[in-house]
């Protein structure tokens, strides 16, 4: 079977060398040889340690009638978008680990691709088969929830934070000496890149095609040290979670720095790893867990696809989409999520404040759960008091109310803050 590879990159290149190293083994299990016969690049002067070919004419390389499967490795949106239809209308077999792609457009080139293996299983949690044991595994399983840790960059900060006791700015500066941040951070610091995985998982168990500006998306950047004393004092990590879940015939789908009790198994996964768990009706949970990124890593979920390809086997990635057609499930409105609530304010230290804040707060149908104030540190009476609070079960529309309330009262003294909690 032979191979072009779009974008010789970080994965492309591992996929070309664990295709020849691993060559023997492959072919074994795939049935037949997989020859990656021709790279497409950029820059074909770059030094690149594999032997295969490399041009940088796309076209050519597109029209070439000996190519038998397709892999996208280029990243971006526009253009892989181009390219991958323009293979699919030609009926030819493509995989991608391209999330920002099928975040946006995945529904468009499923219905293009038809009958044609269409595979994108390293575009989630790199080389954990997730994909592939929603669409093969738990197929006899109703999803109740998709919880995960899906991007290594945000959870080596917030270990590092936890553990490490760094503030934010040190941490991320440190997983971008290692690597495993890039120069501009935003987009997974932002928590974008975790969404468009969740969305990806989403749209496999749910059949819901939701773009990311249609649900929460909030990153680690506020997450400060209050929250970590917070969180070590109550039993808590923090993490930043893509959770999907089922309610009655809803999902709703968010993406946030979250609260995790710390005897919770996804508490315990640390530094770069991520970690999935999901519930099934039938099974119950699951969790998956492993390297969510690197070009070894990434190439091994890749080249699942092609041994999936050589080997005939196309289940449909939408495997659950025909059946829910006729009973659609519907995106909650953020609006109406509904779960527990820590709140962090930074007040002026004076009589009646609590009591104004707990009024408020009842007024808008938050019923707290917990209080805290953190003991001050400096001997200046006029510096600003740390509160801390946990809600009750109370829906999002109102905690938005109450943040927007207090950020207008004269004795809050910053931007109030606040972290969902998952129990
Ligand atoms: N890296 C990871 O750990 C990881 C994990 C999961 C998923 N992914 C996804 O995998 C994809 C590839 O990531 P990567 O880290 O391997 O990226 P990368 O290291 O930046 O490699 C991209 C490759 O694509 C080539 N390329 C880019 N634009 C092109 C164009 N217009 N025409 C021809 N070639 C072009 C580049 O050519 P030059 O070499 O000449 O610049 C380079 O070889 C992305 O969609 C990414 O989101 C990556």
């Amino acid at each position: 079977m032979n191979v072009a590879i779009l974008g010789v990159g970080t994965v492309g290149e591992q996929v070309v060398k664990i295709l020849e190293t691993n060559q023997k083994l492959i072919s074994a299990r795939a049935g037949k040889e997989i020859r990656p016969v021709i790279g497409v690049v950029r820059n074909t002067l770059k030094k690149r340690d594999i032997k295969m070919p490399i041009t940088d004419d796309m076209e050519t390389v597109l029209k070439r009638d000996d190519i038998d499967v397709y892999v996208e490795l280029m990243g971006g949106i526009d253009r892989p978008y181009r390219i991958v239809s323009e293979i699919l209308k030609r009926k030819k077999p493509v995989v991608t680990a391209n999330k920002a792609l099928l975040a946006y457009h995945r529904y468009e080139l499923e219905s293009l691709a038809g009958k044609t293996p269409f595979g994108y299983e390293a575009s989630v949690a790199g080389g954990i088969p997730v994909i592939k044991s929603l669409r093969e595994g738990l197929s006899a399983n109703n999803i109740r929830s998709i919880t995960g840790i899906m991007n290594g960059t945000c959870n080596y900060i917030l270990t590092s934070m936890m553990k490490g006791g760094s503030g934010f700015d040190d941490a991320l500066k440190k997983a971008q000496e290692l690597g495993y941040a890039e120069a501009d951070p935003a987009f997974d610091i932002g928590g974008f890149d975790a969404a468009h995985k969740l969305l990806i998982l989403a749209s496999i168990a749910y059949g819901v095609n939701a773009k990311p500006e249609e649900i929460i998306v909030e990153g680690i950047e506020r997450i400060n040290k209050a929250d970590i004393f917070f969180a070590n004092d109550f039993d808590y990590t923090i993490k930043l979670l893509g959770i999907a879940k089922k309610v009655n015939e809803e999902v709703e789908l968010r993406v946030h720095p979250t609260l995790v009790l710390k005897d919770k198994m996804l508490s315990n996964v640390d530094g770069v790893m991520n970690a999935i768990s999901v519930v099934g009706d039938a099974v119950g949970e699951t969790m998956f867990y492993g390297a969510g990124a690197g070009g070894s890593a990434t190439a091994s979920a890749v080249i699942s696809d092609l041994v999936d390809i050589a080997r005939d086997i196309n289940s449909p990635m939408l495997g659950y989409k025909s059946p829910l057609e006729t009973t659609p499930i519907k995106l909650i409105n953020p609006n109406d999520i509904c779960t527990k609530y820590y709140i962090r304010l930074n007040v002026q230290d004076k009589l009646g404040v609590l009591a104004k804040i707990t009024n408020l707060m009842s007024e808008n149908n938050l019923s707290i759960d917990s209080f805290l104030q953190k003991p001050r540190i400096s001997a200046d009476t006029q510096s600003p008091a740390t509160l801390f609070f946990t809600t009750h079960m109370a829906y999002e529309k109102d905690v938005s109310r109450v943040l927007g309330l207090l950020k207008e009262q004269e004795f809050i003294k910053s931007e109030p803050f606040m972290i969902r909690i998952e129990e």
